[in-house]
């Protein structure tokens, strides 16, 4: 049987999307989500990652954008794929070399709406509902050097009523998260 695909998750905050893939991807040989990086100190997805056996490593911006630390570990972990799960910064441009089109990310919006700089988690739900749009949703792509530009892989929809708040929207676009984002990493994946 051929290698299992080693994914790198990379997330920032709470990791309720990092534990998603972990458990949809858990047990299934071909497949392996082989670390999960955080630059956060104290975020809760460093424990999501120990409850769930993978191993969690913290790395701060000087190994990311000096030192190129976090590239030699991705390298070390052997790993194929990177994940962004909630991550909030830029990806450097080596990682981004090493890796090309083998970085996707989610956002949690409709790109090319409510993306870019400083838009991100629930900063995007306030923005959307404070809008009045009618509509939100998800959109998953691949990473280049941009803020949430890249080609996007899928978007998923959900409607925002008058009674939304910025809470309830973050819950429904949770709930499309939880439900596409695995399965089109795992599709992704064994499309190259
Ligand atoms: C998710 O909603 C994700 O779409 C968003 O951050 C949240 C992380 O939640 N990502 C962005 O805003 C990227 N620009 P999680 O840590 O619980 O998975």
């Amino acid at each position: 049987m051929s290698k299992p695909i080693r994914l790198a998750i990379l997330g920032s905050g709470n990791g309720t999307n990092a534990q998603q893939i972990s458990e949809y991807f858990a047990g299934r040989d071909d497949v392996q989500v082989v670390s999960i990086i955080y630059n956060v100190k104290d975020a809760y997805i460093a424990q999501r990652a120990r409850n769930l056996g993978i191993e969690a490593r913290y790395f701060g911006r000087k190994d990311f954008y000096e030192t190129g630390a976090v590239l030699d570990y991705l390298r070390q972990k052997q790993a194929d794929w990177v994940i962004l799960a909630g991550f909030l910064w830029l990806v450097p441009q080596p990682i981004l070399d090493a890796y090309p089109q083998r970085v996707i990310n989610i956002h949690p919006a409709l790109l090319p709406k409510y993306g870019g700089k400083g838009m991100y988690g629930h900063h995007v739900h306030e923005a959307v509902v404070a809008a009045g749009e009618t509509e939100s949703g998800i959109t998953i792509h691949i990473v280049d050097e941009n803020y949430d530009r890249g080609t996007i892989l899928e978007q998923a929809r959900c409607s925002v009523t008058k009674d939304d708040t910025p809470d309830t929207l973050a819950a429904k676009i949770h709930l499309l998260e939880k439900e596409y984002f695995p399965r089109v990493i795992d599709r992704t994946i064994h499309a190259c």
